[in-house]
């Protein structure tokens, strides 16, 4: 196939930035990565960028593909190729550019290093002599925060690290969430203190960049998610964005709405809304403060408030309670059309087991403790009783 592609060239010695554009043929499999090589084989041996594995696993390839990050192994050029473009390659962003493709990645790694990315043993050797095992449950938390290769496309996409380039960031913040979430590790509290502090979890904007540009299904802005769940549960709610996340579960418990108007009193205190009267005024003035008094409560807010009790009986607080709502969430994105009624999907052949709501009188459906991970149509993974 013939390709064409335009690579930023940059010099960082020189400050010269230069636009090049290169064409040439390529085998009709070939990667973004296995183009940047014919370019560096044939055409121009100065371009610099990073490579080793070649198969999505070292993480060195990271670079922009037309503005968003990319593995350039994982990058299939066919289609880009048929449909005539000529895509813009540059260096990942909110990294320093050493040369073209290369980036500095000491920030990314100083990031990684305060995380103190491995575990700090603190579990009771099981008496058997045999290895220390963690339920299915425990090992659903991490999952995906252990895929993680470090090639930094979450962080090359990330805004709050455009705004502040001292926040932990997606990378980082995930990799905490693999040691907070495993049961063997001691420093849960000590780690939740240090990520809860300024430049932490809590100066995400919720942008889902990170999660959208991930090559490995790490989803970071879920890990992130998790620890703020986890440090509320442990009390560290110092942070305003604390504050502010468990006054949406309050609201949504009691009425089935965020009531967003009491968000300024419930996390900054009484003095500071007072100093903030006038500027409540003129949203009041110009109908931009919704002022229900009672607040308005949902027509369906037994639902809100029975998942709520859902969670705390079956103890799921915390990164476990999130694991099971993301859960939840994508079975009912990929089966929920809108037109049948939950309970039909439920009874269609192969469909997941119902939920188990509090009052219902089975303990055993889909999302309730013995069915944490199921596959349609096959055995959960945990079973009762089975597990460590
Ligand atoms: S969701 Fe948060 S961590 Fe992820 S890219 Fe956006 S600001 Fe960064
Ligand atoms: S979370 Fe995903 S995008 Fe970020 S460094 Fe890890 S593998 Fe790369
Ligand atoms: S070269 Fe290793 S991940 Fe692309």
């Amino acid at each position: 196939m013939q390709v064409a592609l335009k690579i930023w060239r940059y010099d960082s010695s020189s400050g010269e930035r230069a636009l090049r554009e290169y064409e040439f043929d390529a085998p009709d499999e070939a990667t973004l990565l296995d183009c940047l090589d014919i370019v560096k084989d044939k055409h121009d041996g100065s371009l610099a960028y990073r490579k080793s594995c070649r198969m999505m696993i070292c993480g060195s390839c990271g670079m922009r593909m037309d503005g968003a990050a990319v593995l350039a192994c994982k990058t299939r050029m066919y289609d880009i190729a048929q449909e005539g473009r000529v895509p813009v390659i540059s260096a990942m962003g909110n990294l320093p550019i050493v040369k073209d493709l290369v980036v500095d990645m000491d920030p990314f790694w100083s990031k990684f290093k305060a995380m103190k990315p491995y575990l700090q043993p603190g579990y009771d050797v099981p008496q058997d002599g045999r290895e220390y095992r963690i339920s299915q449950d425990r090992m659903n938390v991490v999952h995906k925060e252990a895929l993680c290769i470090n090639c930094g496309c979450c962080v090359s996409e990330c805004n709050a690290m455009e705004s502040d380039p001292e926040f932990l960031g997606p990378q980082a913040l995930a990799k905490g969430m693999r040691f907070v979430g495993d049961p063997r590790d001691a420093a849960t509290v000590e780690r939740l203190e240090q990520y809860s502090g300024p430049h932490g979890i809590w100066e995400c904007t919720r942008c889902f960049f990170c999660n959208e540009r991930c090559p490995k299904g790490v989803d970071p802005r879920d890990a992130i998610a998790k620890l703020g769940a986890e440090a509320i549960k442990e009390g560290i709610d110092r942070d305003m964005g604390a504050k502010h996340a468990k006054w949406f579960i309050r609201s949504t418990e009691t009425t089935g709405w965020l009531r967003e108007t009491e968000l300024v009193p419930k996390t900054q205190g009484v003095v500071s809304s007072v100093k903030q009267m006038k500027f409540a005024m003129g949203l009041i003035k110009h109908n931009k403060a919704g002022l229900a008094f009672p607040p308005h409560v949902a027509r369906d807010v037994n639902e809100a408030r029975n998942l709520h009790k859902l969670v705390n009986e079956q103890d799921r607080s915390g990164a476990l309670g999130h694991v099971q709502g993301e859960r939840a969430l994508a079975r009912l994105a990929h089966g929920h059309s809108g037109e049948e009624s939950l309970e039909e999907i439920y009874n269609r052949q192969g469909a997941f087991l119902r939920p188990y709501l509090p009052g219902e009188g089975s303990a055993e459906g889909q999302g309730s403790l013995t069915q944490a991970d199921v596959t349609p149509g096959k055995e959960p993974t945990k079973k009762p009783g089975g597990g460590a």
